[in-house]
C-alpha cells in the first residue's frame, strides 16, 4: 500500500525547521505520498519551494481555518481544535482523487511530532483501522492501547487523561485504510466538540473499539512521539525589525 500522510501546517518561525525534519524522515519511507495542507488563504512560497525540492511525492493544498476558530495569540492551545479544516480538506482530496483501485493507508502526521521509520512499516499493515502506542502524550511516557499479542485484539487503553474518550488515543496513534475512508465517505473532523475528542470524532465514524488492530508488536513498541517544539525567543529580532534591520532580510529561515 501507499501511505498517505496528512500534515496540517501553519506559518511560524519554526515552520521550515519542522517541515525539513519531517520531509527528511519521510524520504526514508518507501511508497509514501505526503499531503501537506497549509492553514493559510494562499499557498506560501516557503512551503511551495520546500515541497518542490523535497524529492517526495506530494500534494499541496491550502485550507484556512475560519477566523472564528483560530487560536488567539495568548490563548492556551486547548481552547480551539487544531488541524480540523486542513485534515478535512485532505480527506476531501483523497475522496475526489483516489478510488477502490488504489491500495493505501491514511495517517495523520502533525508537523511537530517525531516519527521513526519503523512506524511506517506498521502503518502498511493496517487492514481497516490500526492503532499503536504514542510516546510523551496525555501526561504519560507512553499512552497506548492494551493488546492481546497473539490476536492483535485491543482489550483496553492505558490513558489517564480523559479516559472516558470513546477512543482515548492521540492523532499520531492510528492509521485508517483508504478503503474505509472511501466506504465511510462522510466521515470528517468537527469543530464544536470537546477538546481532546478529535481522534474519537473521526474514529467513531469509521470503526468500533472491538475492530481495532493493535500493531507495533502487540502495542508494546513506541515508534512515534508527541513532541512539541518550544517557540524560539525572538525578542532581539523584534527590536531589529522595528529598526528595519531584521537579520533575515532576503533569507528564508
Ligand atoms: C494534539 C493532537 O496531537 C493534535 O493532532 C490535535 O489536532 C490537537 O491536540 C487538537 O486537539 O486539536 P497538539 O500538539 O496540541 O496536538 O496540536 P498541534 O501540534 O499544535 O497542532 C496539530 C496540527 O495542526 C499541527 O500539524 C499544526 O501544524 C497544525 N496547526 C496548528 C494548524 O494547521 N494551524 C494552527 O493554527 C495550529
Ligand atoms: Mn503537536
Amino acid at each position: 500500500p501507499i501511505i498517505y500522510a496528512i500534515t496540517p501546517t501553519f506559518t511560524r518561525p519554526v515552520q521550515k525547521a519542522e517541515l525539513t525534519r519531517l520531509s527528511q524522515t519521510f524520504l526514508l519511507v518507501p511508497n509514501f505520498h505526503w499531503i501537506v495542507v497549509e492553514d493559510s488563504p494562499k499557498k506560501t512560497p516557503l512551503v511551495v519551494n520546500l515541497l518542490a525540492s523535497s524529492g517526495l511525492t506530494y500534494t499541496h493544498i491550502n485550507a484556512p481555518t475560519p477566523p472564528h476558530y483560530k487560536l488567539g495569540k495568548n490563548d492556551p492551545n486547548w481552547k480551539k481544535p487544531r488541524g480540523v479544516e486542513q485534515r478535512n480538506a485532505a480527506l476531501r482530496w483523497i475522496r475526489n482523487n483516489l478510488n477502490e483501485s488504489h491500495n493505501g493507508v491514511i495517517y495523520f502526521a502533525d508537523d511537530d511530532n517525531t516519527y521513526s521509520r519503523q512506524l511506517f512499516q506498521e502503518i502498511t499493515k493496517v487492514k481497516r483501522v490500526g492503532v499503536w502506542p504514542v510516546g510523551l502524550v496525555g501526561g504519560l511516557m507512553v499512552e497506548r492501547p492494551i493488546c492481546e499479542k497473539m490476536t492483535n485484539k485491543v482489550t483496553g487503553f492505558n490513558a489517564v487523561w480523559k479516559p472516558d474518550r470513546p477512543f482515548p488515543i492521540d492523532m499520531a496513534g492510528f492509521g485508517i485504510n483508504l478503503k474505509v475512508i472511501l466506504e465511510k465517505k462522510d466521515a470528517l473532523f468537527a469543530y464544536d466538540i470537546q477538546s481532546g475528542f478529535q481522534e474519537s470524532e473521526i474514529l467513531k465514524q469509521v470503526t468500533r473499539r472491538d475492530e481495532l488492530e493493535g500493531l507495533a508488536d502487540g502495542c508494546s513498541k513506541v515508534y512515534v512521539w508527541h513532541t512539541r517544539t518550544q517557540p524560539p525567543v525572538l525578542n532581539t529580532e523584534q527590536i531589529l525589525t522595528k529598526r528595519g534591520k531584521s537579520s533575515n532580510v532576503g533569507i528564508e529561515v
